[in-house]
């Protein structure tokens, strides 16, 4: 499975202690199955698929505090920083974190109709032409992620690039289960308890406008 993206990168010591402390814990080792990471039997799991720095997850899981959260996060300084938040904001033994590409957790670690709801929050726009294969959101992906959630389960984006963001909304729209919830071609309004994420902050200072996609599974 190829990825594109930075993968390593600078972890402190006192990270790396974290890591270490967590990881066995919380961790999803590829051969683990989500069904076998010990969530509560009865929690709603809702996965955010590149979180970054885990602000968002931290933000949905003290929003939250019946909900199971999956987080996926290809770098591991955005993984070690967000073990360390989701520790200090106290949500930590609800959260199951893998640094695998969301790809594989989907196809090989989640089961059909586990999820409740996927938010994926300014991903890697890949603005060349020659590049856009590279977007997360693909036909066959988005076909993965309905394979995965419930009947009635979302799927949340946001995105400052408007060609991604229409991109998005194109390939979603024509997905077969799905449900746009502005109506076809539509976005909705930001959710009123949204906070603005790292990559949200960098559009705003540059001078771009988010835009917010809502799907519900039929
Ligand atoms: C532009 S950043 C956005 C980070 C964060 N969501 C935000 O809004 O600030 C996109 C993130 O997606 C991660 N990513 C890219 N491809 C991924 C994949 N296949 N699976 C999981 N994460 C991925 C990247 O490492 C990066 O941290």
């Amino acid at each position: 499975m190829r990825t594109h993206g930075r993968k390593n990168g600078f972890v402190t010591t006192g990270q790396e202690a974290r890591l270490l402390r967590w990881l066995p814990v919380i961790g999803l080792p590829k051969e683990k199955r989500l069904s076998d990471a010990g969530l509560p039997a009865a929690a709603p799991i809702v996965m955010e698929i590149g979180f970054g720095n885990g602000d968002f997850l931290v933000h949905l899981a003290k929003t939250h505090p019946d909900w199971a959260l999956l987080g996926v996060e290809i770098y591991l300084p955005g993984v070690a920083k967000a073990v360390g938040r989701l520790e200090d904001a106290g949500v930590i033994e609800r959260s199951r974190i893998t640094q695998l590409p969301a790809q594989f957790v989907l196809t090989h670690q989640v089961a059909e109709q586990q999820l409740d709801g996927i938010y994926i929050n300014h991903p890697d726009p890949w603005p060349k032409a020659r590049h856009h294969k590279r977007r997360i959101i693909q036909k066959d992906f988005a076909a993965l992620m309905v394979s995965r959630l419930k009947p009635g389960g979302f799927i949340k984006l946001a995105s400052d690039k408007p060609d991604l963001a229409e991109w998005m909304r194109d390939i979603l729209d024509a997905t077969p289960g799905l449900e746009n919830v502005a109506g076809p071609g539509g976005f909705v309004e930001r959710d009123v308890d949204r906070p603005q994420t790292k990559f949200e902050q960098r559009g705003i200072k540059a001078g771009r406008i988010s835009q917010f996609l809502h799907y519900v599974k039929s």
